[in-house]
């Protein structure tokens, strides 16, 4: 058992964090613009070459859209959002074939993404990594935000397919696996809730097309009151995603214990307390390549539909050495026991059609906008203080990938 021949291999990246040009060619500023310094070049979708797979939405909501409309708790900006996709649809029916319409849409349940994702005004939300002040009120304006993003989702898949029958789309879900941090049942049931709330709370509507059971219990646990409007359960069956395609980073230990928990650690790809089975990255990530075989097999025999890992990477620092060079062996390790997992899942039977690792080139980090913390297979002149000539410099993994490529993953 092996890839499937036309097995898609690649990199991905988000214009905020490396285009630069973020007041260009009538461009406005977004969420992400007011969190870091953009760098200032300007290219823009893809070039040749290239299968390229479109997330309309990653991170960067025009922030005034955020001020004046409080992001997607406005019912409004669903339409304004729809503007938008048809005109990317229509401009580029004939180049694209794949798209997404929200970059890691359950993001958004969590402070961070209730900024970067939903637009709702940083300040009501304090930090963006702030576990408390969430109040039922503000909950039940954040998961009204999502469902807005879920009619959004399905509205978009509808007119995209109408655009163009060939279109096809993903979920884009932030892979997040929970596992119980103990045999206890009560740590057993929590985790069970959390791939719930976290995971399938927005899988099952975007895969199948309507909540889980299971919601009616989470909205009344926080106080949620979602709102809803007649005809929005018409909207949601009627544009269901063809591939469930997700991010992987790190997997999350559970407990109900609040002596273990005082350990957690919060962040964009970081969270619970550390696993004594499993390393921990610079930052604090636990890496875990079994985790990414677990979640495919969960995932894959729920929704039955083919997936695809679209971003999965190190943030790591670098050295660049006198002659060019960036010996990543540390990289080069990750990648390949995370692709072993993907091999893995594909020989448990699960249909996997792409892999695409989490910035070909160095760019500025989302949960730290920090430029030190390296993912790229390419090295980027450029510091945290925004010095550096730009110049690119290919690192050892790139030359790795490059030959796994080659061999459609055949020699890892
Ligand atoms: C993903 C985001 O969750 O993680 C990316 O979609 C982000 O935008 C990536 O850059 C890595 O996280 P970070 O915080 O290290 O940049």
């Amino acid at each position: 058992m092996s890839f499937r021949d036309d097995f898609m291999w690649g990199g991905a990246t988000a214009a905020n964090q490396c285009e630069g040009g973020w007041l260009s060619g009538g461009k406005k500023d977004s969420v992400a613009d007011h969190l870091t310094d953009g760098s200032k070049n300007r290219d823009r979708i893809f070039t040749y070459n290239i299968e390229p797979l479109v997330t309309l939405s990653h991170y960067e909501m025009p922030f005034h859209l955020s001020e004046a409309y409080r992001g997607w708790a406005d019912r409004r900006v669903i339409d304004l959002y729809l503007r938008y996709c048809k005109a990317v649809f229509t401009e580029y029916k004939n180049d694209v074939k794949y798209w997404l319409p929200f970059n890691e849409i359950n993001n958004g349940a969590f402070p961070f993404g209730a900024y970067m994702s939903l637009g709702i005004p940083l300040k009501d939300h304090q930090a963006l990594f702030e576990k408390t002040n969430n109040t039922p009120q503000i909950l039940s304006e954040r998961y009204t935000a999502l469902h807005h993003q879920f009619l959004a989702s399905s509205l978009a898949i509808q007119i995209g397919r109408s655009v163009n029958p060939n279109f096809r789309f993903g979920c884009m879900i932030a892979g997040k696996v929970y596992y119980p941090y103990t045999c206890n049942p009560d740590d057993i049931l929590l985790t069970q809730k959390m791939f719930q709330d976290y995971v399938y709370y927005f899988g099952d509507v975007l895969m199948r097309g309507e909540y889980g059971p299971f919601s009616e219990r989470l909205w009344r646990e926080k106080g949620i009151s979602v709102k809803m409007e007649n005809g929005d359960d018409e909207i949601l069956r009627s544009g269901t995603a063809d591939y469930y395609t997700f991010s992987y980073y790190t997997t999350t230990l559970i407990s109900v214990d609040p002596e273990i928990n005082k350990n957690a650690v919060v962040g964009l790809n970081l969270h619970g307390t550390p696993n004594p089975h499993l390393k921990t990255s610079a930052w604090g990530s636990i890496i875990d390549p079994k985790g990414l075989r677990y979640y495919m097999n969960e995932v894959y025999n729920r929704y039955k539909k083919p997936l695809m890992v679209l971003e999965n990477g190190l943030g790591a620092e670098d050295t660049l050495t006198a002659e060019g060079q960036v010996h990543d062996k540390y990289r080069i390790d990750f990648l390949r026991e995370h692709i072993n997992a993907v091999k893995g899942a594909v020989e448990d039977g699960v249909d996997v059609r792409a892999y695409t690792l989490w910035g070909c080139i160095d760019l500025i980090s989302a949960g730290t906008g920090e430029m030190k913390k390296r993912y790229g297979i390419i090295y980027v002149d450029k510091d945290n203080n925004g010095h550096g000539s730009l110049k690119r410099y290919k690192k050892d993994s790139f030359y790795w990938y490059q030959h796994l490529i080659k061999t459609n993953g055949r020699e890892l």
